[in-house]
């Protein structure tokens, strides 16, 4: 079969024949049509990022196809000629190939309406906007109040879903970009309040609207010292959330947030979100994110491209990420 390879952390990607995985019992073949480009994919191929490799890797963390063989067992033999949304599994090969082998549980079948390329985008951005959502419930449960977030790298993808649950549910959310023209695009996709890291007035303006919207729940995506503003600018007793690292820095803080102010950093990663959160809670995930995969979860598409051209994906991806997604169709 083809498939994307690497051959060192930050290698170069090239197409190759290599032999199609066979699956063992639990496991499926997926005949993949459609996987994404995400933040965590260009992670993965610098290195430093996700489970442990070995070389020539295969990477590409989601995508959908269709399960063409079954390894044995209950669940595999029911996903048999299903179209799915598939994850890749750790120390397995990735989504970037013409075939990949996969738990079945990674699986999930997509409804007739969600096309495959949307169902390809299934699990990381919408999964991961519902456990925001989630933490939120718990977080203002623990406050005695209806908190608002803050959420960065507010164009993404993940962002205009985030706006969209915030406006469902009726909960104050401060979206922040870096770019002035994204101010009027997420205003026209719903957001109430944006605001632009790069204007000279964006801490204390920050500051007065996270006070007035009780905003004490920040999920960071960019890092380096736009973290240490945020933290700054929050009321006392908020929590922060480091869910990416785009800007590639250091995250620098002001000691005495967290000494005199109670304010707390934490880590977020969807996997070991949905591993604490239990079957009951993953199901109802998966569920929901069926259900919303026609219209808040809906993610834009910016430009396919066939393996062959993965090089020229990923630069078109890095210089329009919030054009939309850069897809690759097997
Ligand atoms: N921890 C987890 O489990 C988890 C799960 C899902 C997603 N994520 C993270 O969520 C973030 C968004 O993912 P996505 O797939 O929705 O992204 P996306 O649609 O590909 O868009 C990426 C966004 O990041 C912005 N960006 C890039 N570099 C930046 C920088 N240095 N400073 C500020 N903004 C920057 C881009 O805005 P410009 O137009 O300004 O470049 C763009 O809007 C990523 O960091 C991803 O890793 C984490």
């Amino acid at each position: 079969m083809k498939a994307i390879i690497q051959n060192e952390d930050g290698g170069q990607l090239s197409v190759s024949e290599i032999p199609v995985p066979k699956p063992g019992k639990g496991e499926v073949l997926v005949k993949m049509i459609a996987s994404p480009i995400n933040p965590s994919d260009l992670a993965f191929l610098r290195g430093g990022y996700g489970p442990e490799k070995t070389f020539p890797v295969v990477p590409g963390f989601e995508g959908s196809g269709i399960v063409v063989a079954s390894g044995g067992g209950i669940l595999p033999k029911l996903r048999l000629g299903k179209t799915v949304a598939c994850a890749a599994t750790p120390k397995k090969q990735g989504c970037w190939a013409e075939y990949m082998v996969t738990s079945a549980a990674s699986c999930v079948p997509l409804p007739p309406e969600v096309s495959a390329e949307q169902g390809s985008m299934m699990f990381v951005n919408p999964m991961t906007a519902l456990a925001f959502f989630d933490i939120h419930h718990s977080f203002s449960k623990e406050k005695g109040k209806k908190i608002g977030i803050i959420n960065t790298a507010a164009a993404s993808t993940l962002g205009q879903m985030i706006i969209k649950l915030a406006n469902r549910e009726k909960i104050p959310l401060i979206s922040v970009i870096r770019r002035e023209e994204q101010i009027e695009t997420l205003k026209n996709a719903g957001a109430e309040f944006v605001l632009n890291s790069e204007a000279p007035d964006f801490d204390e303006t920050l500051k007065i609207l996270a006070a007035k919207l009780d905003a004490m729940l920040v999920f960071d995506a960019v890092g380096g010292k736009l973290s240490g503003r945020l933290l700054n600018a929050v009321p006392s007793g908020s929590r922060m959330y480091i869910y990416g690292r785009l800007s590639a820095e250091e995250c620098s803080f002001n000691p005495s947030g967290f000494i005199s102010q109670e304010k707390q950093v934490k880590g977020f990663l969807l996997n070991h979100w949905l591993k604490n959160a239990g079957l009951l809670k993953k199901l109802q995930t998966i569920n929901t994110v069926k259900k919303l995969l026609k219209n808040d979860f809906s993610s834009s598409v910016h430009r396919k491209f066939s393996p062959e051209e993965i090089s020229e994906a990923i630069d078109d991806y890095k210089n329009n990420m919030s054009k939309g997604k850069v897809i690759i169709r097997f």
